[in-house]
């Protein structure tokens, strides 16, 4: 097998979603909050809000898309010439430039972007309502759920790192992030311990943090400081969370961006066919990016620098760094697969 099984710090949230929490549980969650971003940049949460049914509704979603003929979804694609996340990427469209290791062809990916409808800049891309009624509505109520999530992690991490839980939350809204319902077809696993074929390269993610829910067919892997890949499978009731760039480089480097990729699960049970032509399962996942108001402009936090401490970034806005960082992804030559 490729890795072995880590295990991550788990933060119950329930004191910022509670009216009635002390301040002192407040601090405390926030605390061990901030710890873990710091020494692992990623952590489960638990207590977050968000019920099992509307997650089960959202995977049920997923793949109610990801079931309709490639005609059907074409009616969302990505546009060929946009840079924006946004619609429906086929096999092979959508690449993250990998940040270790070779970019390899054939990358097993298949992903659906939505953001908030009120983002006129960075419009959605809608199939006809008669295609799968209903999944818009619930792709906006599911949206917002993410954000309800986000706003009390927001306030726990500004009262960890600056003691003010109001600091961090002013600088993101709703109206930017990005929604993804994600499909990783069945793949040969012989293919891919050859490095013939990939999943999902190795990448940090660029935003303030991720929120990402994962169904039981593993392959989620993150780079753990000397010890190398660790396989992070579902945890029940749990959310997992890690910290972005923007974050990391907010906090000039004391939360760590984590390296992670999507590669074999080390579970027997995420495998069908035989020993000979062994092919791991399809596996959905669905990540909520949270990125910062793309105008604020964004400086290492105060207390995160001097005493001995260089400042290692100097201002500049989210939507500076963002078209830098874009170039790449989406794939003029594709093929599809
Ligand atoms: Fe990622």
């Amino acid at each position: 097998m490729t890795s072995t099984t880590t295990s991550l710090p788990i933060i119950d949230l329930s004191p910022f979603l509670s009216s009635s929490s002390t301040p002192e549980s407040r601090l405390k969650t926030a605390k061990e909050l901030v710890q873990a971003c710091h020494s692992t940049g990623f952590v489960y949460i638990t207590n977050y809000g968000i019920s099992q049914a509307l997650l089960d509704e959202a995977f049920s979603w997923s793949k109610k898309f990801y079931s309709l003929s490639d005609e059907e979804k074409s009616y969302a694609a990505h546009p060929p010439d946009s840079k924006l996340f946004r619609g429906w990427s086929k096999v092979g469209h959508e690449m993250i430039p990998p940040l270790e290791g070779e970019k390899k062809e054939g990358v097993m990916d298949f992903t659906l972007w939505h953001g908030h409808d009120s983002n006129a800049a960075q419009p959605n891309i809608w199939f006809p309502e008669s295609i799968l009624p209903g999944y818009r509505d619930f792709v906006a109520t599911f949206y917002d759920q993410c954000w309800s999530t986000s706003v009390p992690i927001l306030r726990a991490l500004s009262l960890g790192l600056l003691n003010d839980e109001e600091y961090l939350l002013d600088f993101h809204s709703n109206l930017e992030n990005e929604l993804s319902f994600r499909h990783y077809p069945s793949i040969s696993e012989s293919k891919v311990r050859s490095g013939e074929l990939d999943r999902l390269g190795a990448h940090t993610d660029f935003d303030s943090f991720t929120l990402l829910w994962q169904d039981e067919n593993a392959g989620l892997e993150v780079k753990v400081s000397g010890e190398g890949w660790k396989s992070v499978q579902a945890v029940k009731g749990a959310l997992l969370m890690n910290i972005g760039d923007i974050l990391s480089r907010w906090s000039n480097d004391y939360l760590i961006s984590t390296l992670h990729r999507v590669h074999l699960p080390p579970v027997d049970d995420n495998y069908m066919g035989d020993e000979n032509v062994r092919m791991t399962k399809p596996r959905y996942s669905i990540p909520y990016f949270v990125v910062p108001k793309s105008d604020k402009v964004l400086e290492p936090l105060e207390g995160y620098f001097g005493e001995g401490k260089d400042k290692k970034y100097e201002p500049t806005t989210y939507s500076e760094l963002y078209h830098n960082r874009v170039d790449g992804i989406f794939r003029q030559d594709a093929k599809a697969r």
